[in-house]
């Protein structure tokens, strides 16, 4: 039996559409499995719902139905989403999530080492030297010169308040870590950098990523399965260089084709998706990507295709999926891979 961390179990989040308008499903009945030790990423253009499903799983947002059935290492697993007060703040330390927005999300008027330390104030009794000892050791590990944990925020590039935020999520050793954007607000040079940092604590400390972004190219290095949204659905699954090599859905094959890829032969075509993201309030009907699909048939405006297994250890949710011959990007050769 491969071991689960996290089963999301038809996950739903709906808001409430403005005045006369449809609610608007953000997050549409999303089921997915997150292995121990693994990094689970999550694409999709901006808008498919990848903040809302993640701040669902860590209830930052209460989701309209579904489970996160969460297992613990010493423990059975529980619906996170229901779990009472006591259990709730237990499981609540093994989750942490990292924001995009290295600028707005530290407080200017903490130092650095409060910020980093804030965490642990909350969740746990320690004394000064055993606070001060665990900030010291993230701040190194995250590549923080310690001498500058007296300043503020604002003394900082956004590189290095990314690394603060990564600091302030870790502190605490969660087990799983939902990094949203986390490296979409940087310079692509400092992206590599983060990206490493990340992958190595991941690796140093025995954690499990959610890793959401709207760019595949910054998921390669890191991932090992990579889940593409789309309107608020999971519509393809699969292991990284798989789902690489050799997409099973149009959406993720068009996703790929603007991956950056050198081209000596200058044959790659971009496929250009037609049209804008559907309004999220009146999907369309049948498969919700046909109005921008190039391989739409009559069928695809009426029937909506299943998210189900067309090869094994992979899902798309495409009527085709089998046929299909899609173009995917050699694995390795990316533009945000080259990294030192
Ligand atoms: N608080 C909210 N109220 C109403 N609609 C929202 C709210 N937050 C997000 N949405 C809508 O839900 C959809 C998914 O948003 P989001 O989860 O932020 O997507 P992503 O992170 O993939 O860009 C979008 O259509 C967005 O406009
Ligand atoms: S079901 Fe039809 S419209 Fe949807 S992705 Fe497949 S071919 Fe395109
Ligand atoms: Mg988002």
């Amino acid at each position: 039996m491969a071991d689960v961390l996290l089963k999301v179990e038809n996950l739903t989040k709906q808001y409430a559409g403005e005045h006369k308008t449809s609610p608007i499903r953000a997050v549409a009945d999303v089921s997915f499995e997150v292995m121990r030790g693994e990094v689970f990423s999550i694409v999709g253009e901006s808008g498919c719902g990848k903040t809302t499903l993640g701040r669902c799983i860590a209830r930052g947002l209460e989701a309209s139905s579904g489970r996160v059935l969460y297992t613990p290492e010493d423990g059975a697993a529980a619906d996170f989403l229901t779990a009472d007060r006591a259990s709730f703040r237990r499981l609540r330390k093994d989750i942490q999530l990292i924001f995009q927005d290295p600028y707005s999300s530290l407080n200017p008027r903490m130092t650095v080492f409060d910020i980093i330390g804030e965490p642990l104030r909350a969740n746990f009794k320690l004394t000064r030297r055993e606070l001060e000892e665990r900030v010291r050791t993230i701040a190194e590990k995250t590549g923080l010169n310690p001498q500058y944990l007296r300043r503020y925020p604002h003394a900082f590039s956004g590189g290095q308040r990314q690394r603060i935020g990564i600091a302030r999520a870790l502190v605490t050793e969660p087990k799983l870590v939902i990094c949203d954007e986390a490296v979409s607000a940087l310079d692509v040079s400092i992206q590599a950098q983060i990206i490493n940092l990340l992958k190595d604590l991941q690796e140093q400390l025995q954690m499990t990523y959610i890793f959401i972004s709207h760019d595949l190219s910054v998921v390669e290095h890191l991932s090992d399965r990579v889940a593409v949204m789309y309107l608020g659905r999971i519509v393809e699954l699969a292991p990284k260089g798989e789902l690489f090599a050799r997409p099973l859905h149009p959406y993720t094959e068009s996703l790929l084709s603007s991956v950056p890829v050198p081209d000596p032969s200058g044959k790659r075509e971009r496929i250009l998706l037609e049209g804008e993201v559907p309004n999220p309030a009146s999907p369309p009907a049948g498969c919700p990507f046909h109005p921008r699909c190039r391989f739409r048939t009559e069928r695809c405006s009426v029937e909506a295709p299943e998210l189900r297994e067309t090869v094994a250890g992979r899902l798309a949710a495409c009527h085709y999926a089998e046929e299909l011959e899609l173009e995917g990007v050699q694995h390795g050769v990316s533009g945000h891979t080259a990294i030192g």
